[in-house]
């Protein structure tokens, strides 16, 4: 079986605040380090997926910058294949502005800058030859940190190399039926599964995940996986729910661990486990991300995570669904 991952998505420089806690709006607080990392939601998971021996085709763009350098090198150093990334004139690359705080919490703001160039017919280009970008792909993973005609794009031309796609519905946003359509894992954490199905404080327990799945379902997905951060995960599969517990880990920066999940998930989907395996997988990856500072420097290599994967394997919920993708 091929185990290509193809990511198509977002390639940000990261600029990282650590401070003792947020600041409020309004308020100036003093910093306790500063750092800039390479980040992305897109580029991210490609990392991610290589470190843990997948083969992994990365399709982006950047600007022909410095941030841009750093982004690139750092995938090819990871073994990602960049081939499919344009460097773009006159555009700045993507950049994350992160605010850290001493319990490892981020938040966020983005400026996509040559992100928000990958379109419909960037993802057309790097699927025809001579890239062939999804040849003989086993699993697409896709974020929304790109415009949602390359995610579309993405999502079809994933399903006509008959991969697995993986369509990681953050940063949260509506997306049309046609999208739906051509996703064969929904991947969310619990805030963004709550904007999804119109509900405060999902995740909080005791949670009724079968009511979850039964409104993910009416949405039109099939399969999806709620992220719990600390608290694991829960496998909303199509012959069952399973609740996935995370490692008890010191968690020092939690940006990009979502990503990290996304990557490990779609490596081991494209290895050929079930979805409640890989996701088991996905979860010690993820939780070992925290441990260290930034979202790309953060992730485990594949001895990492076997060395801390429980014993017992998932039963597993088979292949990805498939349903019809036009
Ligand atoms: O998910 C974490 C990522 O979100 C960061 O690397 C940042 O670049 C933003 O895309």
């Amino acid at each position: 079986m091929d185990s290509t991952v193809v990511v198509v998505g977002s390639l940000n420089a990261d600029l990282v605040f650590s401070a003792d806690r947020m600041p409020a709006p309004g308020e100036t607080v003093a910093g306790t380090g500063f750092a800039v990392h390479p980040g992305g939601k897109g580029a991210n998971q490609a990392v991610a997926a290589a470190r843990l021996g997948a083969s992994v085709r990365l399709v982006g763009s950047v600007g022909d910058d410095a941030h841009g350098r750093l982004l690139l090198a750092s995938a090819t150093a990871a073994g990602v294949d960049v081939s499919s990334v344009r460097t773009v004139d006159g555009v700045p690359t993507g950049v994350a502005g992160i605010t850290v705080d001493a319990e490892g919490e981020n938040s966020i703001v983005i400026v996509p800058g040559a992100n928000a160039l990958l379109g419909r017919d960037e993802v057309a280009e790097a699927a025809a030859p001579p890239s062939a970008a999804f040849a003989g792909a086993a699993a697409v993973c896709l974020c929304l940190e790109v415009p949602q005609a390359a995610v579309l794009a993405a999502a079809r031309a994933g399903r006509a190399a008959g991969a697995a796609v993986i369509l990681n519905l953050s940063p949260y946003a509506g997306i049309p039926a046609e999208l739906v359509a051509c996703v064969d894992v929904l991947l969310v954490n619990a805030q963004e599964a709550g904007q999804l199905l119109g509900q405060d404080g999902l995740g909080a327990e005791p949670q009724d995940w079968e009511l979850v799945r039964a409104g993910v379902a009416h949405l039109g997905f099939g399969p999806a996986i709620v992220t719990l951060g600390p608290r694991g995960g829960v496998v909303l599969g199509r012959e069952g729910i399973a609740q996935i517990e995370s490692l008890r880990v010191d968690a020092v920066d939690t940006t990009g661990a979502g990503d990290g999940f996304a990557g490990a998930l779609a490596a081991r989907l494209a290895a050929g486990d079930g979805l409640e395996d890989a996701a088991r997988y996905a979860c010690v990856a993820a939780a070992l991300a925290t441990m260290r500072h930034g979202a790309q420097p953060s992730y485990p290599d594949a001895d990492e995570v076997r060395a801390r994967l429980p014993r017992e394997a998932g039963a597993g919920d088979g292949a990805a669904a498939r349903s019809s993708c036009q």
